[in-house]
C-alpha cells in the first residue's frame, strides 16, 4: 500500500499511520503524492478494519509546504484545474472514510498542507508548527478546499484575514482561532495522538461513521463551494501575477505584480 512519497504503516490494531516522505522538498504535495495518498484512503476504506489513521509529514521541519510550486509554475489554466480537482477529491476521499482523520503537524502546514489538515477529521500540532494559506505571495488563491474549510473552522474573518494576507501563523495562535484542536511538545506529538487515535478506535465503529457522514452532510454547499473554488484556481492560471509569483520563489526573490 505504500510508495516512495507516502508511507502507510499499521501501528496497532484498528490504527494506521500515514506519512508524506519528500523532505527535500518539505513534503509538498505533487500530482503523484496526491494521487497516492487517495489510493492509500481507499484501499484502507476497503480493509474494513481501520477506525483511525493518523497523517504526518516526515523530518522534523514540515508537516507539507503546500502544493509543489516547481511542478505548478508552467501550468495551464485547465492543468491548474485538474490539480486542484485532484487535491479535492482527496479531501471528499477523506471526509467520506467511515474512520477518523487525524492530522500530527510537525511543522510548516502551509497552503496544500494547511488544506490537507482540514480535510482530517482532528489537528493536532507541535509547538514549533507553522500554519498558514500563503497562496496570495504566489499570485494564486488556495486550491485545495482552504476557501472553504478554513472559514468554517475559524470563522468567516480570521480566514478572510489569513487568506488575503497569506500570513503565517503559529502553533499557539492556531489553537487560540481554533485551527487545531491541542498543542504538544515536538517530542510528544505522535504519542499524545495516538493515544486520542487508541480511544476513538475503541468505541463504536459504526457510530463513529455515522457521526461523519451526519456532520459532513449537515454541510450540503460544501462540494459546490470547492467547485466554485477550483474554478478560480484554475482561471489564476492565466495570470501575468501566478508566472511571476511562482517564477519569484522559484527564484528566491520577492514578487513584483502587475495586477493582470
Ligand atoms: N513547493 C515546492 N518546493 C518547496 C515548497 C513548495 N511548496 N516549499 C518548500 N520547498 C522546497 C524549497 O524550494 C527548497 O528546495 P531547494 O532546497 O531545492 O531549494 C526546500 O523545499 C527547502 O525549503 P526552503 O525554502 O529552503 O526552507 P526555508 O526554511 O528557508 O523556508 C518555508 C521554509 C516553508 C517558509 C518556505 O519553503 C516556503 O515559503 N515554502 C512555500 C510555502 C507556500 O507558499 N506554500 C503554498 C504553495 S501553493
Amino acid at each position: 500500500m505504500s510508495s516512495d512519497t507516502v508511507l502507510v504503516s499499521a501501528t496497532e490494531k484498528h490504527l494506521v499511520t500515514i506519512t508524506i516522505n519528500r523532505p527535500d522538498k518539505l513534503n509538498a504535495l505533487n500530482r503523484e503524492v496526491l494521487e497516492n495518498l487517495t489510493k492509500a484512503f481507499v484501499e484502507l476504506r476497503a480493509r474494513g478494519d481501520v477506525r483511525a489513521v493518523i497523517v504526518t509529514g516526515t523530518g522534523e521541519k514540515a508537516f507539507v509546504a503546500g502544493a509543489d510550486i516547481g511542478a505548478m509554475q508552467k501550468m495551464t489554466v485547465p492543468e491548474a484545474k485538474a490539480l486542484s480537482d485532484l487535491g479535492h477529491h482527496l479531501g471528499d476521499v477523506m471526509e467520506g472514510s467511515p474512520f477518523v482523520i487525524l492530522a500530527a503537524i510537525n511543522g510548516f502546514a502551509l497552503g496544500g498542507g494547511c488544506e490537507l489538515a482540514m480535510a482530517c477529521d482532528l489537528v493536532y500540532a507541535n509547538e514549533k508548527a507553522r500554519f498558514g494559506q500563503p497562496e496570495v505571495n504566489l499570485g494564486v488563491i488556495p486550491g485545495f478546499g482552504g476557501t472553504q474549510r478554513l472559514a468554517r473552522r475559524v470563522g468567516v474573518g480570521k480566514a478572510r484575514e489569513l487568506v488575503y494576507t497569506g500570513d503565517m501563523i503559529d502553533a499557539a495562535e492556531a489553537h487560540r482561532i481554533g485551527l487545531c484542536e491541542a498543542v504538544f511538545p515536538a517530542a510528544e506529538l505522535l504519542e499524545k495522538v495516538r493515544a486520542v487515535a487508541t480511544k476513538i478506535a475503541t468505541k463504536g465503529p459504526v457510530a463513529i461513521a455515522q457521526a461523519k457522514v451526519a456532520m459532513r452532510r449537515g454541510d450540503a454547499l460544501l462540494p459546490t463551494a470547492n467547485e466554485l473554488e477550483a474554478q478560480a484556481f484554475g482561471l489564476l492560471f492565466g495570470t501575468t501575477d501566478q508566472k511571476e509569483g511562482m517564477a519569484a520563489f522559484v527564484e528566491k526573490r520577492p514578487a513584483s505584480f502587475a495586477g493582470k
